[in-house]
C-alpha cells in the first residue's frame, strides 16, 4: 500500500486524536502517504481530505474529542453515497481506510470493502467498551474515571443531605461504564442493560439498606436500562418511598469529552500503529484490538456481531459489596 485514509466516525471518544496521531506518523515511517478524512463517512463522499504529514498531528496526544471531526453519516447508508465514496477514493488513488469508531463505523466499512473490494481496517473507539475482539475500547477508561470523579462529587452532597440519588451514565446497549463506575464509587444498586431488573428488586435493595443503618445512596443506572427512564424510576420509587429525598442526575456527554488518561493514550497508539501494520501486512475487514496486552486483529463481522461481554463475577461483586 502507498496511500491510506484515515477517518473518526460515530460517537467521538478521548484517545480518538491519540490513534489518528498513531496511524499518521506510523505511515509516514514506513513511507505510506496518509490522509485525513473530515467528519466521518461524510467527507468521503464530499471529498473532504486533507494531507496529514508527522507534524499535522503535533501535541493533539492530549487532547479530547477529534481533529478530524466525528458524525453519524446518513449519506453513506445509501448506494449512491457510498458510490461517491468511491469514486472520491479512485480519483485520489487510496488503497486503504483505518476506520475509527464503533460498531456503526464497522459496519459502514464493511459494507463498503464488500461492495468495492477497497481494504479497510477498523480501530475501536467508542466510551461504551461494547466491542467484540478487544478487551478495552480506546476512550472507555477516560470516561469511566470521568463519571466515577462525578459520582464521587455527587456522594459528598448526598451523604450530607441523606438524600438518594439516581445517576444516569451513558451506555444506550451496554452497561460496562455503569457497572464499573458504580463498583467504584460504592453504589447501593447498578442498573445494566445486560441483566433483568425489576423495580421489586431495587425496593428490597433499598429496605435491606434502611436496615442497616444507610442514610444515603447512589444508584448507578445505565442509559439502556430496560426498566423505564430514570425519571420514572425515581417517580416510583418516590411512590414507594415517600419519606426519601430523591435526586436524579444525568451525567450525558462530559462523558465523551475531556483529555484521555494514560491508558486510553498508550491503548490508542498500539491500535493506530496496529491497524497501519495490519494493513501492510495485506489484513482487510478486521479490526486491530488489544487482548491480554497483545495486538490481535478480529474479523470485522465478529468484532460487530458478538457483543462484548459483562464480566457476571463483577455484579456478583456490586451485590456483596454495596450493603
Ligand atoms: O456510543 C457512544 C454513545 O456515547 C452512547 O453511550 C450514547 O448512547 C450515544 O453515544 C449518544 O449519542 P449522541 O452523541 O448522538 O447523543
Amino acid at each position: 500500500i502507498s496511500k491510506i485514509g484515515v477517518l473518526t466516525s460515530g460517537g467521538d471518544s478521548p484517545g480518538m486524536n491519540a490513534a489518528i496521531r498513531a496511524v499518521v506518523r506510523t505511515a509516514n515511517h514506513y513511507n505510506i502517504e496518509c490522509y485525513g478524512i473530515r467528519e466521518g463517512y461524510n467527507g468521503l463522499i464530499h471529498d473532504d481530505f486533507t494531507r496529514m504529514g508527522p507534524r499535522s498531528v503535533k501535541n493533539i496526544i492530549t487532547e479530547g474529542g477529534t481533529i478530524l471531526k466525528s458524525a453519524r453519516s446518513l449519506e453513506f447508508k445509501t448506494t449512491e453515497g457510498r458510490k461517491k465514496a468511491y469514486e472520491n477514493l479512485v480519483k485520489r488513488g487510496i488503497d486503504a481506510l483505518v476506520c475509527i469508531g464503533g460498531d456503526g463505523t464497522f459496519r459502514g466499512a464493511k459494507i463498503f470493502s464488500e461492495e468495492y473490494g477497497i481494504r479497510v481496517i477498523g480501530i475501536p473507539g467508542t466510551i461504551d467498551n461494547d466491542i467484540f475482539g478487544t478487551d478495552n475500547t480506546i476512550g472507555y477508561d477516560t470516561a469511566l474515571n470521568t463519571a466515577m470523579d462525578a459520582i464521587d462529587k455527587i456522594r459528598d452532597t448526598a451523604t450530607s443531605h441523606n438524600r438518594v440519588f439516581f445517576v444516569e451514565v451513558m451506555g444506550r446497549d451496554a452497561g460496562f461504564i455503569a457497572l464499573n463506575s458504580g463498583i467504584a464509587t460504592g453504589a447501593l444498586d447498578i442498573l445494566i442493560p445486560e441483566k433483568k431488573d425489576s423495580i421489586e428488586e431495587l425496593f428490597a435493595t433499598f429496605e435491606k439498606a434502611e436496615k442497616a443503618g444507610k442514610s444515603s445512596s447512589i444508584v448507578v443506572v445505565a442509559e439502556g436500562e430496560q426498566l423505564g427512564s430514570i425519571y420514572d424510576l425515581a417517580k416510583a420509587t418516590k411512590n414507594g418511598f415517600p419519606d426519601y429525598d430523591i435526586r436524579v442526575v444525568v451525567l450525558g456527554h462530559i462523558q465523551r469529552g475531556g483529555s484521555p488518561s494514560c491508558a486510553d493514550r498508550v491503548l490508542a497508539s498500539q491500535l493506530g500503529y496496529g491497524a497501519v501494520i495490519g494493513l501492510m501486512e495485506g489484513q482487510t475487514k478486521v479490526m486491530a484490538g488489544m487482548q491480554s496486552n497483545k495486538l490481535v486483529y478480529t474479523p470485522i463481522e465478529e468484532a460487530i456481531k458478538k457483543h462484548n461481554e459483562i464480566d457476571k463475577n463483577l455484579l456478583t461483586i456490586s451485590e456483596i459489596l454495596a450493603i
